[in-house]
């Protein structure tokens, strides 16, 4: 599996205490799945989910989904503990909760090592004011945005057009961007039963930048995959599009034109990622 070109359309949070959810999650048309020891799991349930995780991600069965485990802050009782247990244990990547700034994912790295990914919470303003220096750390291929803890500490209410919360997102996406191959994944929609509102929601995290968006309930996966995926037609005006440069280029011109609008190298470049992204996609239904 190539972590790099993966997809990461639909990234689903399972309680690592939950033995049913974690074995449903074996058929989860999921892209990766975030095994949670932190906020999801009550502090007395915290031993025995370590346990229960390490059994699943022993047992194995996830296939093609990236599987991200989130242990608990190192400042807390559990953390250290977590990253002993579960480090060496089938995650492809580790998810830090809480971060504020660079030295809390070296902290992480100097213990995990150099090999292990990491993936960092951005869910304090601090993190979001730090966001260029954690993700340019060199072990660092994820961001994800913790909405819900971010409305708490920044105290903003949350609306559906989430307004208070746009100067974070964009910061985050930037971060991301700003550094080479850092994956950016949006926050959770807490109201699961509520498809429209979901659907919404994943397209504005789509135009904002967002490579995906985490999840917290099944029902949400379909709806994340389609919102994140190019559309047909999109694949078919990328095609077009890089055909068509092709064809201007020989005749010696640096410009093409389609469906009235120019074509220019850099949306060649665009393109070819429609088409990459695309190609990921199906290698991931091709079990
Ligand atoms: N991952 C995998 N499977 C899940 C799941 C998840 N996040 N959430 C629910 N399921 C499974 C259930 O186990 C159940 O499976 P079953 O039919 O085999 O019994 C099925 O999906 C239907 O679940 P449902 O009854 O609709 O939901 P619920 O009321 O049991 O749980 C939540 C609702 C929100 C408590 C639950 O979805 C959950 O714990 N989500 C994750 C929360 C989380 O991780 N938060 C931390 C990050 S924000
Ligand atoms: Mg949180």
């Amino acid at each position: 599996m190539d972590l790099a070109t993966h997809p990461y359309r639909s990234v689903l949070y399972i309680p690592g205490s939950k033995e049913r959810a974690l074995d449903k999650a074996r058929q989860l048309e999921t892209d990766a799945i975030i095994f949670d020891l932190e906020d999801a799991v009550a502090p007395d349930a915290k031993a025995e989910a370590r346990q229960t995780l390490a059994k699943a991600l022993a047992d194995g069965g996830y296939g093609k989904r990236v599987k991200v485990v989130r242990i608990n802050a190192l400042n807390t009782e559990w953390g250290l503990e977590d990253v002993r247990v579960l480090a060496n244990a089938g995650a492809d990547i580790i998810l830090l909760p809480k971060v504020n700034a660079y030295p809390d994912v070296d902290n992480l790295a100097d213990i995990i090592g150099p090999d292990m990914p990491i993936w960092a919470m951005m869910e304090t303003p601090a993190s979001v004011f730090n966001a260029r220096e954690i993700a340019a750390h060199r072990q660092v291929t994820g961001l994800v945005s913790g909405t819900n803890d971010l409305t708490k500490e920044l105290g903003c209410r949350y609306r559906a057009d989430r307004l208070p919360l746009m100067q974070s997102l964009q910061m985050i996406v930037m971060a991301a961007r700003a550094s080479r191959g850092v994956v950016a994944l949006d926050g959770v929609y807490n109201r699961f039963r509520d498809g429209d509102g979901l659907k919404a929601e994943c397209e504005q995290g789509r135009d904002l930048g967002f490579d995906g968006k985490t999840l917290i309930h099944p029902a949400q996966i379909e709806v994340t995959n389609t919102a994140f995926a190019p559309t047909q037609s999109e694949i078919d005006l990328a095609q077009r599009q890089i055909e068509a440069f092709e064809e201007s280029q020989k005749q010696g011109q640096g410009v093409a034109v389609v469906d009235g609008q120019i074509v220019e190298n850099l949306h060649v470049v665009a393109a070819q990622r429609i088409l990459a992204k695309a190609e990921a996609i199906a290698d991931m239904a091709a079990e």
